[in-house]
């Protein structure tokens, strides 16, 4: 059976929890090669023998900047030089902005932003020409919500990114673009403490389609980004979100 993504080999952040799983399963299924990243061991492993021989997976903290390179060389290593790159990892708290301290600042921005632009530089220099590179955006890069100030300076400034490196690294052919989820059903509340239930009833009503995503239905965006399919699509940034920020 041909795959879309046949004989490329992917690394992704954030590859053994929600959306970055969803992301390395499909990418498996459609005959990548993929390596995952994250912080806890346990799911790491458990993502990784899911995915078969043709997944692995290390723990790699993305607010340290030494394990970047580290992590490229041990996919390159398995697989061959990069075709795709998802920059996924993050974390979102929900912080009122006269409560948000200088280390809640610093976490966030050196897991979302400073964590994903060295993590790109590190995966660039070995990734072939004619690359993609997937960044995880938010739709809070162009929404206002109350308590993700910080959180929405990342997303904006990773949107931003995009562009820049979209022109930078046309010359290589290498393509960059960004998916911007809505609120999708995964723990990233769930690891502030906050119930699916709160979610459900403050996000879903600021929904359109008046449900929360699946990590999947952010899987097939990434998979046609890092597909020959979007091969004249760079500098981009899609949406899936229900509808959030786009009515
Ligand atoms: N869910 C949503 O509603 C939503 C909406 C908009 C944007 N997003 C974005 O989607 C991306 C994925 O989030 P998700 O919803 O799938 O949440 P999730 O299930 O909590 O997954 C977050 C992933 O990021 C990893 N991660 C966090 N901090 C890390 C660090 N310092 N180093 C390495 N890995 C780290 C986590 O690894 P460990 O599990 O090992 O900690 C996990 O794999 C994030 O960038 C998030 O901002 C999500």
């Amino acid at each position: 059976m041909s795959g879309r993504l046949d004989t490329k080999t992917a690394l992704i952040t954030g590859g053994n929890s929600g959306i970055g799983r969803a992301i390395a399963e499909r990418f498996v299924a459609e005959g990548a090669n993929v390596t995952i990243t994250g912080r806890n061991q346990s799911t790491i492993d458990e993502v990784a023998s899911s995915l078969g021989d043709r997944g692995q997976g290390f723990r790699s903290d993305v607010s340290d900047m030494a394990s970047h390179a580290e992590v490229v060389d041990k996919a390159v290593a398995k697989f061959g030089k990069l075709d795709v790159f998802v920059a996924n990892a993050g974390i979102a708290e929900m912080i009122p902005f006269l409560e948000t301290t200088e280390a809640d600042y610093d976490r966030v921005m050196d897991i979302n932003l400073k964590g994903l632009f060295f993590g790109v530089q590190a995966a660039v220099r070995h990734m072939n020409d004619g690359g993609s590179i997937v960044l995880t955006g938010s739709v809070v890069s162009v929404k206002g919500f109350p308590a993700f100030s910080a959180y929405s300076a990342t997303k904006g400034a990773v949107r931003t990114l995009a562009r820049v490196l979209a022109s930078e690294l046309a010359e290589r052919k290498i393509r960059v673009n960004v998916i911007s989820p809505g609120p999708i059903a995964t723990h990233i509340f769930g690891r502030q403490g906050i119930e699916r239930d709160f979610i459900e009833e403050n996000f879903t009503q600021m929904v359109p389609l008046k449900r929360l995503g699946e990590p999947d239905e952010l899987a097939n965006l990434a998979l046609f980004l890092a597909s020959d399919e979007a091969s004249y699509i760079t500098g981009a940034d899609f949406h899936a979100d229900g509808g959030v920020a786009q009515v």
